[in-house]
Formats: structure tokens, C-alpha cells, sequence
């Protein structure tokens, strides 16, 4: 109940309370504190095949060129934030966040139909 409210709260929100949300979704870390918005990375979540049991690191920032996930770009950025790992117990095929708007990370909302994602400039080779 708590993590349905902090999730249509919006990204601000999510920011401050990432620890329990990283909690509710049994992911490893939690974004650092940051003031700075993530870079829209693509206009559209990314689908893909995870395996059960392996770590991954879901890109926060938008800088990253393997999206959905994280290359480290993170810390070239002044952003301030860092990836989010998570741990699927088995294997399936989700839809990974690829505007970085989500109010449900890593997994995609919706959220990239809306207008200010869609008029966003990304890069050319998403
Ligand atoms: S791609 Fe970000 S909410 Fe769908």
C-alpha cells in the first residue's frame, strides 16, 4: 500500500523514498540522493530475457550506451545517481524502463507516453 502511494507520487518522491521501495521490489541498492533528473534515455521501455538468480543493474541516469543497463556512465555524469540492482528469483521476460521515468523501476509504467517523454530529444541510436 505504502509503495502504491510513493509510486504515482513521482520521481522526486521515489528519490527520497528509494530505500523502501529498493526493499518492496527485493532489489540490492537504492539510488543515491540526488536533486538532478535522470537524461531520457529512450522513448520506449526496452523488453528483455532475464535470467534467475543474476544480478543486474538497471540504468538510472539515461547515460548509459548498453541500455537498459547500467555501463558506468553514472560516474562520469554530475548526476549523482546509480544504478539499480535487482535479483529476479526466476527467469522471465520483462519490460525494463527505457525513459527513466518510471514510477515503478526498473520495470516500465507507461509513463513514456506522455508527452514530455515522446517531444524529448534522445539520442540517435535508440
Ligand atoms: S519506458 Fe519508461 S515508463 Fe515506459
Amino acid at each position: 500500500m505504502v509503495t502504491q502511494l510513493l509510486y504515482r507520487a513521482g520521481p522526486a518522491v521515489l528519490k527520497r523514498n528509494s530505500c523502501i521501495l529498493a526493499r518492496a521490489f527485493r532489489v540490492q541498492s537504492c539510488y543515491s540522493s540526488s536533486t538532478t533528473e535522470p537524461k531520457i534515455a529512450a522513448k520506449h521501455p526496452f523488453k528483455v530475457d532475464l535470467e534467475g538468480g543474476k544480478r543486474y543493474s538497471w540504468c538510472t541516469c539515461g547515460y548509459s550506451k548498453k541500455q537498459p543497463f547500467c555501463d558506468g556512465s553514472h560516474k562520469k555524469s554530475s548526476l549523482g545517481l546509480s544504478p539499480l540492482r535487482f535479483t529476479l528469483e526466476e527467469a522471465k521476460t520483462v519490460w525494463l524502463c527505457g525513459c527513466k521515468q518510471t514510477h515503478n523501476p526498473p520495470y516500465c509504467d507507461g509513463t513514456h507516453k506522455q508527452d514530455f517523454v515522446q517531444e524529448a530529444e534522445v539520442p540517435a541510436q535508440q
